[in-house]
């Protein structure tokens, strides 16, 4: 590798950064006022989230809302509700939920999503699957006029065995999409990725809950495309789990602005 100088740090100042995240507070708390007493909840991951999680355990504290219960959508959702007082259950006992909150990392203006890029896509995608209603929650800088066009990764969860195979046929899928890449996620760095071996353990692959892999796939000018379709052509991989385009899913995206709020509806 050439020695290349690291990129400046981005220039934000303290002030925009906490602004963000006031922003995704905002949503959050939006989308917590549709939480009422008895319901079982699909209990979301991330840095927004969290602050739905945080809000929901207030409420419970304060005596606003009795009986929920919640299904977390990853370890650290588990933790975290727990942390706030929620009573978690799963989808095995609960398969029917009533309101599920979350992040994204992209919203199209068809509020077909993108998921995944803290790695936790599949729990995801079957708990917000199985809800009545998916209230999506983000800041404005999440909005992209096609998936994949913010130039970040849309995540597929590969299982382990045979997964530089499973990579292969990923890329053999989009061979020819000029500006299209993918990497191996892994837990420190994806400089190595392109030379995967599963039994090299100095690579040390990013692993999920599901002790699945992360394979990044990046579309420099976003996915062109029927999505449907697209989404189709993954998932006959076999190897593949599942993909972060969560398509039709959400019931609503709640978008924080310095503006105000503004509600995105299906
Ligand atoms: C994790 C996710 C998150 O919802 C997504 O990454 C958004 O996270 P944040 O609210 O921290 O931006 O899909 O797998």
């Amino acid at each position: 590798h050439a020695a290349v100088a690291p990129p400046p740090p981005p220039m934000i100042s303290a002030a925009d950064a906490l602004s963000q995240d006031e922003l995704k507070r905002i949503a959050a708390h939006r989308a917590v006022e549709q939480v009422e007493s008895g319901m079982v909840l699909g209990l979301g991951t991330g840095s927004t989230a969290a602050h739905a999680l945080d809000r929901i355990g207030d409420l419970l504290r304060g005596g606003a809302l009795w009986d929920v219960v919640g299904i977390p959508t990853s370890e650290w959702a588990a933790a975290r509700a727990a942390a706030a007082g929620i009573p978690l259950t799963n989808l095995n006992v609960h398969p029917v939920v009533d309101l599920s909150i979350d992040g994204a990392d992209e919203v199209d203006p068809f509020l077909n999503l993108v998921k995944g890029r803290g790695g936790s896509l599949l729990r995801e995608k079957m708990v917000e699957g199985a809800s009545r209603r998916f209230v999506v929650i983000v800041d404005e800088s999440k909005l992209v006029p096609r998936l994949g066009g913010s130039g970040l990764a849309i995540p597929v969860e590969v299982i382990p065995f045979g997964s530089a195979l499973t990579l292969r046929r990923l890329h053999s899928l989009f061979d020819g999409v000029p500006g299209f890449n993918l990497k191996l996620r892994t837990a420190t760095t994806n400089a190595k990725a392109s030379a995967f071996d599963e039994d090299d353990p100095e690579l040390d692959p990013f692993v999920t809950d599901n002790k699945n892999y992360i394979v990044d796939l990046f579309f420099e000018n976003g996915i062109i495309g029927d999505l449907n379709s697209i989404s189709d052509e993954i998932l006959r991989i076999t190897g593949v789990v599942e993909h972060g385009m969560f398509l039709g899913l959400a019931t609503s995206v709640i978008v924080a602005r310095k503006d105000g709020v503004v509600m995105m509806d299906n």
